[in-house]
Order: C-alpha cells, then structure tokens, then sequence
C-alpha cells in the first residue's frame, strides 16, 4: 500500500544517503556491531558531555536495511539525555523482541512513535532481516554502556 510505500523510500534514502556516517575526533565512546549472519560491521561512535549526546555517528559496511537504520538511530539519539538515550534502546529492543500487538509499558519513552520508528527501521517489514535492522541500537547501547576513553586513560 501506500503507507509501505512510503516507508520503503524512507529506507532507501536512509541507505544511500546515511546521515552521520563519519568518524567524529571528538568522540569519547565507541563500540563495534557486527551481524554474525553477514560479517557486516559498524563502529558507532558518541561524544557525551555532561550526561547528553552531544554528537553520535557511525562507520563500517552494511546492507541497505542496517544502514538505514544507523542513519535514524542517530538521528533520534542525538541531543538527547544518556538515560533517555537507553531507554529508547530498551524500547526498541523490547519492541523488536515481540510482536507489534503486545505491549509493555516503557516509563518515558512514546511508544507509538516508537513503532513507527521500528516499521521505519525496517524491524517490521523484513523480519528476518532483524539483525540488520538493530544492528547500530546495539552497538549504541554498548558505547553509551562502555568506558569513557579519556577518563579510561
Ligand atoms: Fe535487541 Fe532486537 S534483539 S533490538
Ligand atoms: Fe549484513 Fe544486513 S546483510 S548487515
């Protein structure tokens, strides 16, 4: 239909053209996502200061679907708060785990236009490709969880 339409061509220009697709200098957390199904792999990289997101951006290979979603992942992550930043990733993580008619609660977080942002990510319409599609979360969750590189020093 329309609707799917739509989203597919909000895919396609999220892959061809990812937004943030760089290695920012100043970056002060990374971590690696890899898809064990493919052997793709991004480095997803954030700059946090005093508990916000300041700047967040990825590198590496992937297909089309993950990096689509690493382009809008970063868009919703940026300039957002470190705890509100998790519970998106846990958001969609519980959202992506389930089926779209089971509902949990999730504090804070708009769980509506969380599943529009999964059906946006490509969670819902390429089920099997899901390990694509959450690939850059992941890896966004384990930097916001890792050390800080120059406190680490
Ligand atoms: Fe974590 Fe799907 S398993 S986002
Ligand atoms: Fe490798 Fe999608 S096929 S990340």
């Amino acid at each position: 239909d329309e609707l799917r339409e739509l989203y597919q061509e909000v895919i396609l220009d999220h892959g061809k053209n990812p937004r943030n697709f760089r290695h920012p200098d100043d970056a002060n957390r990374e971590a690696k996502g890899e898809n064990p199904m493919c052997g793709d792999r991004f480095m997803v990289y954030l700059k946090l200061k005093d508990g916000i997101v300041e700047d967040v951006a990825f590198q590496g290979r992937g297909c089309a679907i993950s990096t689509a979603s690493a382009s809008m992942m970063t868009e919703v992550i940026k300039g957002k708060t470190e705890a509100e930043a998790k519970a998106l990733f846990e958001t969609f993580h519980d959202l992506c785990t389930k089926d779209d008619h089971d509902h949990g609660h999730h504090g804070p977080v708009d769980e509506d236009a969380m599943e529009r942002l999964m059906v946006l990510s490509g969670v819902r319409q390429f089920p099997v490709r899901v390990k694509c599609a959450t690939l850059a979360w992941h890896a966004m969750n384990a930097a916001i969880e890792g050390e800080d590189k120059a406190s680490s020093e």
